[in-house]
């Protein structure tokens, strides 16, 4: 059984935040909002609670997990030390969409950090969140609440329909305010070095890291050949269950190239849809408008509730239109790439498009 607490009038019922702490610390799994996606939280430091996690989400084993913080505190009992640098960035941008990767303490049970020695922490910007964490009393190891490779889940009504009846509770925060995840930043390794891009941007860890390096795989393309510093960098991921997603680079010709594949895939007797921006001129068949190219963060905050939307109307493919790398916009196209299994073409110039063909 799943106990649901659902806002009414923007306000959710009365002790919740005390009886889904009580969850967690009694070793439950609770789904709750945070201001990147929906969690899905166990207290961290109970090793078979976060297993549970990976059990419900069908994770694999060997991808850590973030621990989320309500204190800078609770940082000194997950990590044994904390660089000065990491000091500056938590000043700067916590609570936020970063999450910092330290050198492990040894209070971390092994699933967390999936046998690492290295363990990631954020403070969420999001009073439900921070309120959980503080009457759980202990730092709760959250993934992204969706079942392992799905797209995220950046609403009450989709937490609902995915993970009703597998985890313990779920709290609504509506629609998540940044829609895409934290940055992970690794500032354990000499340079820092983004494994993945999120809510905070490289431009904005610049400012204070002008060393800052961005790691190959952060950018997206599939079967990452490396030793991947952060593993869920390995793993398909944002995909829908049933559409595939084709993804096309901004490049001259876009609609045509669109089109051209829009009407291939008909001629073959399945269905397509777009998934574009407000400035792409296709007005054929089913269009989902992410929002404008100026404002990436509308397409960020958009992007995975889109996905979901398509996938659920049961089409059999989504064309989704690439945007530009510029601040948010890294973090989105990681997403879409890894959503269609890209795999790096020979050059930009030539990548057309890419995931299955028809
Ligand atoms: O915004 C977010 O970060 C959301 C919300 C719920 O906080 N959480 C989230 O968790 O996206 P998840 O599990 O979906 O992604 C965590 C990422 C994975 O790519 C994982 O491999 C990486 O962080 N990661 C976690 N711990 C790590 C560590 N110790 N070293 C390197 N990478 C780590
Ligand atoms: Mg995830």
């Amino acid at each position: 059984m799943t106990l649901l607490f659902r806002r009414e009038r923007g306000r959710l019922p009365a002790g919740t935040a005390y009886i889904a702490g009580r969850t967690i610390r009694e070793g439950g799994v609770v789904v709750f909002p945070t201001e990147t996606v929906y969690g899905m939280g166990a207290d961290a430091l109970n090793s078979a609670a976060v297993k549970r996690i990976f059990e419900i989400k069908g994770r694999p084993l060997d991808n850590p997990v973030i621990v989320h913080v309500c204190s800078r505190g609770q940082v000194e009992q997950l990590a044994r030390d904390v660089p000065a640098m990491g000091r500056i960035l938590m000043e700067r941008f916590w609570p936020g969409p970063l999450t910092l990767v330290l050198r492990k303490g040894p209070a971390v049970p092994a699933p967390v950090t999936a046998g690492l020695d290295t363990v990631s922490v954020r403070m969420p910007d999001n009073r439900t969140a921070l309120s959980l964490i503080r009457q759980a009393r202990t730092p709760i190891a959250a993934p992204s609440a969706n079942i392992s490779g799905r797209p995220s889940i950046t609403s009450f009504e989709e937490a609902v329909g995915e993970l009703d009846g597998l985890v313990d509770v779920i709290i609504d925060g509506g629609s998540s305010r940044i829609g895409v995840e934290s940055t992970v930043l690794d500032l354990t390794s000499g340079v820092p070095s983004i494994l993945r891009p999120g809510g905070v941007t490289a431009e904005q860890l610049r400012e204070i890291m002008p060393g800052l390096t961005i790691h190959p795989a952060a950018e997206g393309f599939t079967v990452y050949r490396g030793k991947a510093p952060s593993p869920g960098m390995k793993y398909r991921h944002y995909a829908p269950v049933h559409s595939r997603v084709l993804l096309f680079e901004s490049q001259p010709g876009l609609e045509e190239a669109m089109i051209a594949k829009w009407r291939q895939i008909s001629r073959s007797g399945r269905t397509a849809a777009f998934l574009v921006t407000d400035e792409t001129e296709i007005h054929t068949g089913t269009v989902v408008r992410l929002g404008s190219r100026e404002r990436p963060e509308e397409i960020a905050r958009r992007l995975f509730s889109s996905l979901r939307q398509l996938d659920r109307s049961g089409v059999d493919y989504i064309l989704a239109e690439g945007i530009g790398e510029e601040g948010i916009g890294l973090a989105v196209m990681n997403r879409l790439r890894r959503s269609a299994g890209k795999a790096r073409g020979r050059s930009p110039a030539h990548r057309k498009e890419s995931g299955s063909s028809p």
